[in-house]
This record gives C-alpha cells, sequence and structure tokens, in this order.
C-alpha cells in the first residue's frame, strides 16, 4: 500500500486525539502532578523493534492509556508549581495542530509566506503587548536558551567584526558578564561561541539578588587591564531562582559607556511588563541590544515560542547569513525577510500561528488578566507561608513565584538544608502539588511557581496541606533517624 492514510482518517484519528485530550484536561486534577515513573520503568516496556505489521488505532489508543498517560509530568495541572509552568492552552493547542497539518517550512519567504509574515506580525504584536518601542525587530526562536546563544554570537560578531573568517584564534580573550543568578543557558552559549565558561563572569548580587553594577564595572575595568575583550553584558529581568531583576537603567548606562551589547534575559518575567503596574520594574530594558522572553512560558503558550528581539537586526543578520546558491531567489536578492539569515536554523516551523491565534481568543485584556490572577494567587500564598511556623520568605515577590524555606531555630543550617529536601521530596510524593528547588544564597529553598491557567485559590489550601503533611513528615524520618 502507498501513500498516506485518508482525510477520512485523519477526522477519525484526530477527533479522537482531540476527544482524549478534553477527557485529559476534564481529569487531570485527580492525576498525581509529578509522574511516578521509576528511571527505565518504561523503556522497558517498548518492544525492541517497530511492528513489521501495520497496527489498529485501538492498539494505539490502548498503550497511549497504558504507556503514556501513566507516565506523564501534568504540566498542565493546578498544582504545578515547579520552574516556570508551560501551558497547552486550548488556542495554543489548537494552533499548534493546525500548524502541523500545514508543515510549513519557513526556510525562506517563498517556502511559507504565511508563516513568514505573521511572524513579522506577531513579533509587532508581542513587542507592543509588552511595551517595547518600535524600533524592536526580531523573531520567533525555539527557546530562551537559542535565543541567547543568538543574540551573544551577534555581540560577538559586533566585537569582532572578522569573527566569521578567522574564528576568535589570535583575538584577545572575549569576556561576557552575567550576574550568578543568571540561567545556565548563558554558561552554554559562552561553551558553544568559543568562549568557554573562563569567559564568562559570574557577578555577585545584592540583598534582593540584582547583579551588583559597582561589581560589574571593576570586573570590566579589571579585564580590561588584563588585556581581555568584554562584548557584551546579560541582564537577567525575572531570575530562575527567585524572579529577581538586575538594575537594568544602571547595566545599560554602563553597557553604553563602555560600548558593550546589552541582552536582557527575561524568559519567565518578560510578559508582566504588559502590565501597567509591573511595567516599571523593566525600565530600561528597552535600551538593550537584544531581548527574549518566553510566550511558551507565562504566556500560555505549549513549547516551542520564543521572543526574540533586537534593536537593529541587520547586525545579527551579518553574524548569521550563509545563502548557498541553491536558496537564493528574486525575493530574497530584493530584500524581503529570510528568516534563515537570523539564526541557527535553516527550516523553521510556524511559530506564530499559535501566538495569533492565542492572542485574538484571549485578547491582551484576558491576557493580562490571567497575569494578575497569578500574582495574585502568588501574594495570597506568600501572606499565608508566613503564617505558617518557621517559614522564611527568601525573596520578594514581584511576579507569580515564591521562594521558601522552613528554618525552625536550633537547626543548624545543613539541618535544615536536609530539612527542606525532605519537605520537597514528601510534597512531591503527596502528588497534589509538585515544587522545584535552588539554592539562594548558599540555602535550599522551595520553589513555588504559579503559572497554570488552571489554578485557583483551592489549590494553595490543597498545597499548604501538602507542606504541613509533608513537614510534620519530614521531621519524622528526622527524628526516627539515630
Ligand atoms: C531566566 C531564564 N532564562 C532562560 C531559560 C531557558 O528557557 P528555555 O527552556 O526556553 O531555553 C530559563 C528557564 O527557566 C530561565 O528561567
Amino acid at each position: 500500500m502507498n501513500g498516506d492514510f485518508s482525510p477520512d482518517t485523519l477526522r477519525a484519528w484526530g477527533g479522537a486525539a482531540v476527544e482524549r485530550l478534553a477527557r485529559y484536561f476534564e481529569t487531570i486534577e485527580s492525576r498525581p502532578v509529578l509522574a511516578r515513573t521509576t528511571p527505565g520503568e518504561l523503556v522497558a516496556q517498548f518492544p525492541p523493534y517497530a511492528p513489521e505489521d501495520p497496527e489498529p488505532w485501538e492498539a494505539i489508543e490502548r498503550d497511549l492509556d497504558r504507556l503514556v498517560e501513566p507516565n506523564l509530568t501534568h504540566w498542565q495541572h493546578p498544582g504545578f508549581m515547579a520552574y516556570f509552568a508551560t501551558n497547552g492552552s486550548v488556542p495554543g493547542i489548537v494552533g499548534e495542530t493546525l500548524a502541523a497539518g500545514y508543515n510549513q517550512v519557513g526556510i525562506l519567504w517563498r517556502t511559507s509566506p504565511a508563516s513568514n509574515e505573521m511572524e513579522q506580525a506577531m513579533v509587532r504584536w508581542l513587542a507592543n503587548f509588552v511595551g517595547l518601542p518600535a524600533d524592536f525587530d526580531g523573531q520567533l526562536a525555539d527557546t530562551a536558551s537559542a535565543a541567547s546563544l543568538i543574540a551573544l554570537a551577534a555581540a560577538r560578531e559586533q566585537a569582532f567584526p572578522d569573527v566569521r573568517k578567522t574564528g576568535l584564534s589570535g583575538q584577545p580573550p572575549a569576556v561576557v558578564y552575567a550576574s550568578e543568578m543568571a540561567h545556565s543557558s548563558i554558561d552554554k552559549a559562552c561553551v558553544v561561541l568559543g568562549l568557554g565558561i573562563s569567559g564568562l563572569r559570574k557577578i555577585p548580587t545584592d540583598a534582593e539578588h540584582r547583579m551588583q553594577v559597582d561589581a560589574l564595572e571593576a570586573a570590566i575595568a579589571a579585564d580590561r587591564a588584563a588585556g581581555r575583550k568584554p562584548i557584551a553584558v546579560v541582564a537577567t529581568a525575572g531570575t530562575t531562582a527567585v524572579a529577581s531583576i538586575d538594575p537594568l537603567p544602571e547595566i545599560a548606562a554602563l553597557c553604553r559607556k563602555e560600548g558593550l551589547w546589552l541582552h536582557v534575559d527575561a524568559a519567565y518575567a518578560g510578559a508582566a511588563a504588559s502590565l501597567p503596574e509591573k511595567s516599571p520594574l523593566f525600565a530600561g530594558w528597552e535600551e538593550a541590544d537584544s531581548i527574549v522572553w518566553n510566550p511558551h512560558k507565562w504566556l500560555f503558550l505549549p513549547l516551542e515560542c520564543t521572543g526574540l528581539f533586537f534593536r537593529r537586526m541587520e547586525r545579527v543578520r551579518r553574524a548569521f547569513s550563509v545563502v548557498p546558491t541553491y536558496l537564493e531567489t528574486p525575493e530574497g536578492s530584493a530584500g524581503v525577510r529570510e528568516y534563515m539569515d537570523y539564526g541557527i536554523q535553516l527550516g523553521r516551523r510556524f511559530r506564530a500561528l499559535k501566538a495569533w491565534i492565542l492572542m485574538r481568543t484571549f485578547g491582551s485584556k484576558g491576557l493580562r488578566e490571567r497575569l494578575r490572577s497569578h500574582i495574585d494567587l502568588a501574594l495570597q500564598l506568600e501572606e499565608r507561608l508566613r503564617r505558617e511556623p518557621d517559614v522564611e520568605i527568601l525573596a520578594p515577590v514581584l511576579f507569580s513565584v515564591v521562594v521558601f524555606r522552613f528554618a525552625p531555630a536550633g537547626l543548624s543550617e545543613p539541618e535544615r538544608d536536609a530539612l527542606n529536601q525532605r519537605v520537597l521530596e514528601a510534597v512531591n510524593r503527596d502528588g497534589r502539588s509538585f515544587l522545584s528547588h535552588g539554592v539562594v544564597k548558599g540555602k535550599y529553598a522551595l520553589h513555588a511557581a504559579i503559572g497554570s491557567l488552571r489554578t485557583e485559590e483551592r489549590h494553595l489550601d490543597a498545597f499548604l496541606d501538602s507542606l504541613r503533611s509533608g513537614r510534620a513528615l519530614a521531621e519524622t524520618v528526622k527524628s526516627s533517624t539515630p
């Protein structure tokens, strides 16, 4: 037999898949947030070879029930509080489905005018949504990690205009600066770009976890004095551990004075710049050379959709454009935007479609209301945690993240760390919530981020209940330990 399955089969299987997802969302609360799978348990259940003969759809359905759904960690569960949420909202799911079906491969403008021009429009919508000035242009990248790599490649190109030809050999060692709280994607970018980890200076932070600008200035001066070449500063607006914001205006002024590229990593918090009451926290980011924030984190889109914004896109083009003969087109030669020239990927997905559907169906107002409701819930959670015995809040709650720990008097710091680790394990075993952890100024910290579209006040009740039993259990384990 040749060819694809028929459109009627698409109707049947597609209908069944949509029905399955609807049921999944109807029952999501009854499932433990964190999968209870043990490592290797699932892979052992797959036969070693793909089937020789076609299998019926019903067999797939059975295995979705048996193998897949029990082993999912439910990112859209109302009790999901780990890391930063990523939502498969209804508009996001529909947009993803359509994008898969249309299967546009955005190599060139002509390989998908719809994808190309909708992406240009969505970059504008998203920039407008968070109040970035009109001279920001950009693209929809896959992840913030790849986006920061692209931005730092453009910074490297600006600092070493011959780098494409000669690489970095014979050049003074290049240095990028970021705070000690910056995301590991910046370390990875420095590795990939040939700067090495030794080319990344981690600048200390103040009591509120913000980069210390005097330390940054001193580090730049020390590197220049030692013959190294500072090229860029990465400021974080919404750090991964505590959602703190580096002092953007001061860092921007320093970058201007020093002639350095400023990249702002607002992967999680960027969406909150759409709220008038939060936008002052982002003052200064409009001076950046590049900014990244993720609609796939706190703007209710499923992976992947990252907004990467640039002033003066031609600087990115200089870093990335390689046009072989077979990809030359009259439109390209006439200057149409060819996204392959602005990053690593050649083929690119139709990411704009889900952003377009999301922004039209929720509306900017609806999106802002949802962001506000998460911030309100986080503030409620903070207040309620403060009433719990021995709880210490480890960072100001600027957005939807509460970072805290139990710090009973009479326990040493290592004992407190161990207690909080046990609490984390117990809460995650309980199944009603999923927390993650971090280390904040050397202390083991519990990280609760509100971001699921399904979280309501009653889920805070459930979380606190599970936290109290988790703590009781953690104390028992301790007291039964000799
Ligand atoms: C501040 C920050 N930057 C970058 C990232 C990486 O995001 P992505 O998974 O889109 O690469 C994260 C992830 O949580 C983050 O918190």
